[in-house]
């Protein structure tokens, strides 16, 4: 903790943000690439302030190799004693303003401030200030400073503010370095009123964070697909599907003419060889079920798959016990599915829980 107004010089520390229950799991991820990296304090549930020997270059590992758990990382280059006034909001301006990566905002740079605030019980009073107010007080500022262009939804540069109860974690990156433009790794999609299932946002995120975009036509297979939120995306995007689920899809699907729902199980709609479609330009898979086993369809499901295609499924983790290891069973799931698709990668989304998302290609022939 610092005195009001203070500054520490915290070089090569960053921020990891993860899934609260899988944070040691992104903490160990990052260990591996970067032996030097280790955890100075847990500042709430998912949210870890590291050091490293090089921050920068620790981030720029994380860029290249994709790692399953670390939603987000942002440097902290500088931190603040806040006295959770309006004044913090110039300290802060200037504390930005002072750091050599400032010098990365100029004419034809494209950026955007994001601030968190953690709200703990130290908080004695009311902050003076919001995420929202914040951001725009400093955008404006640093935009008339510099030249450069606030933008929310495609920054090149980000400024980063994490705010607790007495300290402010500044620092600045590019987008990529961050692994994600959206704050703490948050993305957040509106709601529509078609919209089925919050299911939905799972297969938006996926396909972005993969950099995939569903086919325009063709035959896509929905494996536990009621009640259909991604269903209806498939729809949309134009292909026709055949959604496979014991259970009742959304009324709303029923007048769509591209669609077959079969009312059963997908082990069971696997072994009817079912040849009409031939093979799919996609196959989807959320079935709530162990990921081992789903591994296991999945791998009978990869001869029906286009060699061009590709398959997007949730495995489902077990919660970690004494007994149990939800990152063993992950392992040997991607295994048990690599025996079918020669690409796979595998990421722990926004909007998964107790599930990762993976991405398989290259099927095998059987
Ligand atoms: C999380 S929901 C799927 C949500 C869906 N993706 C959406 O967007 O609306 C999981 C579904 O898996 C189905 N399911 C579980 N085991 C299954 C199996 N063996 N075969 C087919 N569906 C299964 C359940 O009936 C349930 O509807």
């Amino acid at each position: 903790m610092t005195g009001q107004g203070e500054t520490v010089n915290i070089e090569q520390r960053l921020l990891v943000t993860a899934h609260p229950e899988f944070s040691q799991a992104a903490l160990a991820e990052l260990q591996q690439l970067d032996p030097s990296l280790s955890m100075l304090e847990e500042l709430v549930p998912g949210i870890l302030l590291c050091q490293a020997a090089d921050s920068l270059a620790c981030m720029r590992k994380a860029m290249r190799t994709h790692p399953v758990f670390v939603r987000h990382l942002a440097p902290v280059q500088h931190a603040i004693a806040l006295a959770n006034t309006e004044q913090d909001i110039g300290q802060i301006a200037l504390s930005f303003s002072l750091l050599p990566t400032f010098t990365q905002l100029d004419r034809g740079t494209y950026f955007a401030v994001q601030t968190r605030i953690i709200q703990t019980e130290l908080l004695s009073s009311e902050r003076a200030y919001s995420s929202g107010h914040l951001n725009q007080t400093l955008a404006e500022a640093f935009s008339e400073e510099t030249g450069a262009t606030e933008s929310i939804k495609k920054p090149q540069i980000v400024l980063s503010i994490l705010c607790t109860a007495d300290t402010a974690y500044l620092g600045i990156s590019s987008v990529e370095e961050n692994l994600s433009s959206w704050p703490g790794g948050a993305r957040h999609f509106a709601q529509s009123t078609e919209q089925i299932s919050r299911a939905e946002f799972k297969l938006l995120e996926a396909l972005e964070e993969f950099e995939v975009a569903l086919p325009e036509s063709g035959y896509a297979l929905d494996l536990g697909a009621a009640p259909g939120g991604w269903t209806r995306l498939l729809l949309d995007a134009g292909m026709s599907v055949i959604a496979v689920d014991p259970a009742r899809l959304d009324p709303r699907l029923a007048t769509r003419r591209q669609l077959e729902h079969y009312r059963g199980y997908a082990e069971n709609y696997l072994a009817t060889n079912d040849r009409r479609v031939g093979r799919f330009d996609l196959i989807v898979n959320d079935m709530r079920m162990d990921a081992r086993d789903a591994a296991r369809l999945l791998i009978a499901a990869a001869p029906r798959l286009k060699p061009q295609g590709f398959l997007i499924s949730t495995f489902k983790l077990p919660h970690a016990t004494a007994e149990i290891n939800p990152l063993a069973t992950l392992k040997e799931a991607v295994r048990i599915l690599q025996r079918g698709y020669a690409y796979t990668r595998t990421h722990q989304l926004f909007h998964n829980r107790q599930e990762v998302t993976i991405i398989a290609a290259q099927p095998r022939p059987a």
